[in-house]
């Protein structure tokens, strides 16, 4: 995780990095810090906890450097202190690092038999005393960036800043996302195009292998982990707008990314649906007649998401469907076939086990089709077939709209799966997908639940546990929806098929004991409902999730929230908003970060 950022500017560029530093903080937020050139010597400024603290010593202490560097951190080694902060410094060079160096005990080991003394714990520390040395040694920056990176196993993405360099800046990429930005006599690095939003819309992103050597003009591509020649890389324009990366006039981007859903789930759909004949578009390249099976692969929420496309995908299309959690599948071994086809899903598109599930899964043969939110990250580049959330930019830490967008491309792709294989008719694909269209104004109503929501969400902070119960597609709802609640509220929570409750945690059910039951009124609704009176029969506090016809069976007996009536198909992009909307509000009553829950990061590029 991390997120990283550099400047070479025309003024002062110390507030510029600050600012870019506030869009990468979901990336981490455990310390944060600047390193500037003042007169040519390394200057840096850093401090623990949010940029807020950072940003109160920087008014205390400027730096007016044009030239320099910052960073954000989610810790891995060495705790969240003002010594592990980065930038990591020598008197000659100073970097800023996300990812991870596999191999940093023994660079350290060397490094201190020659007599370094470190002043921190992490592993990006040794980075500098190596290059330090080449320098010593009478290299140039330029060459001994590449001798140090040689040196490195493990992730990275790296901006060096040197000592009486005001007109050069370093960067290179091996594992974590890097893009360059060009500006008019300023140059960039950021760890995304959102960091650079606000400066420039002009982006290159740096390949694996990659290193970039910038100067207030422009910049040269190399191949670092290679022989060193110079590479050409596509210049595009970004598509992110700084406007979107605002919160506007919600409290939270949670909220706001809660609220969006209806447009952004009625986006995505147009886009993998033709909604005027009533089909759902088959992706190029994908050809769903030969397959025998799908391996889907993803991480926490977008987990989920698989999981509620395996009963599309073997319901509607008869293929069957292996899921895994991706930092999971490649130690399960699994036989994989070679032309099979592997699914990742993947908001950031970086998620570190969602990647190396990817690469093995490429390596054994495999097809690759990806369902991600940012078209421009590893995961999509390395894919045979990109699947676009069109969510934009997801700030809030927790997965809300993502989600939702993750599920309506994947039910559209379920349809076309059930098309392609002869299960479903024209009919059938004209239901469905009509089912689908209507989706974002039922979203829409489902949002205005919001006010009975926040009344009860005022009881459920009392709780110090709850459990989530569903069957279907309402079981991945009901585990997403605990985990939301334990990410934001820290209440601990959770999701279980309901039919599984009296194997076990049923035991944990006592008066104390909130239990959010998901049924709604369909073949399952009876079954589910059985469950809940044996949840009930023990004193356990119910609220039951539920369309008008469920309330009518359960009348009065349950504290009942009503969401519109839909097609069983889309429930569970309905019923994640209920699911949405009561960890938030117990978090806000909680008086949680909500945007930035403790020990999280948005983006996890390390294994
Ligand atoms: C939970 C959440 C995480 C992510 C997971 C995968 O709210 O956001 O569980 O879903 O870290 O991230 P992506 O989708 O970026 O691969």
């Amino acid at each position: 995780m991390c997120g990283i950022v550099g400047i070479l500017g025309k003024g002062a560029v110390a507030p510029q990095i600050v600012d870019a530093l506030k869009r990468l903080e979901y990336r981490g937020y455990d310390s944060a810090g600047v390193a500037t050139l003042e007169k040519g010597a390394l200057a840096r400024r850093r401090a623990p906890g949010k940029l807020r603290a950072l940003e109160d010593k920087l008014a205390k202490e400027p730096l007016t450097g044009h030239a320099g560097i910052g960073h954000t951190r989610w810790a891995t080694h060495g705790g969240p202190s003002e010594a592990n902060a980065h930038p990591h410094a020598t008197e000659r060079v100073a970097v800023v690092h996300n990812g991870i160096i596999e191999n940093y005990k023994e660079l350290r080991e060397e490094l201190a038999d020659h007599g370094v003394v470190f002043s921190s714990d992490t592993d990006t520390e040794t980075i500098v005393h190596l290059v330090t040395a080449e320098l010593d040694a009478g290299k140039s920056p330029q060459d001994a960036v590449p001798a140090v990176l040689a040196k490195l196993r493990g992730a990275f993405a790296l901006a060096f800043l040197f000592k009486g360099e005001e007109d050069l800046m370093i960067a290179a990429r091996r594992g974590s996302p890097l893009a360059v930005g060009y500006g008019d006599g300023e140059m960039y690095v950021g760890s995304d195009a959102i960091a650079l939003a606000p400066f420039t819309d002009k982006i290159t992103y740096l390949e694996d292998g990659d290193c970039a050597i910038l100067t207030h003009t422009g910049v040269s591509i190399r191949d670092c982990d290679g022989n060193g020649s110079k590479v050409a890389r596509v210049t595009q324009k970004s598509t992110v707008s700084a406007a979107l990366i605002e919160k506007g006039n919600y409290r939270h981007f949670m909220a706001k990314e809660i609220a969006e859903q209806p447009d952004v789930v009625g986006h995505t759909l147009a886009h993998h649906l033709d909604m005027a004949k009533g089909r759902a578009r088959i992706p190029e390249g994908i050809d769903f007649k030969k397959l025998d099976r799908i391996a889907f692969s993803a991480c926490g929420t977008a987990y989920y998401a698989g999981l509620v496309a395996r009963y599309w995908f073997e319901k509607l299309a008869r293929i069957p469907v292996d899921i895994d959690i991706a930092s999971e599948f490649r130690y399960r071994e699994p036989p994989l076939k070679p032309g099979g086809l592997a699914i990742l899903i993947s908001q950031s598109g970086e998620t570190a086990d969602t990647l190396a599930t990817l690469r093995h899964c490429k390596e054994q043969g495999m097809q690759i089709a990806s369902v991600v939110n940012v078209t421009s990250s590893t995961i999509a580049r390395e894919s045979d077939a990109i699947l676009p959330t069109l969510g934009g930019p997801e700030i809030g830490v927790a997965s809300t709209k993502a989600f939702t967008c993750q599920l309506a491309t994947l039910a559209a792709l379920a349809v076309a799966a059930g098309k392609a294989r002869g299960v479903l008719s024209d009919d059938d694909e004209q239901r469905l997908v009509a089912s689908l269209v209507e989706l974002p104004r039922l979203m829409a109503e489902t949002l205005k639940l919001e006010p009975q929501i926040e009344r009860i969400a005022k009881d459920l902070a009392k709780a110090q546990d709850a459990l989530y119960l569903g069957r279907g597609t309402s079981f991945p709802i009901a585990m997403e929806g605990a985990l939301k609640l334990k990410e934001i509220s820290y209440i601990h929570a959770e999701g279980y098929a309901a039919g599984e409750l009296k194997h076990g945690p049923i035991a944990l059910v006592d008066e104390k004991m909130p239990v959010v039951v998901l049924a709604p009124y369909d073949t399952l609704f009876e079954k589910t409902v059985s469950n809940m009176q044996e949840v009930a029969a023990r004193g356990g506090k119910v609220l039951l999730v539920t369309d008008p016809d469920g309330a009518k069976e359960a009348a009065g007996e349950f504290e009942t929230l009503i969401v519109p009536k839909s097609y069983a198909f889309v429930t569970p992009m309905i019923y994640a908003i209920p699911m949405q909307l009561l960890a938030y509000h117990t978090a806000v009553f909680m008086g949680t970060d909500v945007d930035q829950p403790r020990n999280l990061a948005k983006s996890v590029t390390v294994e």
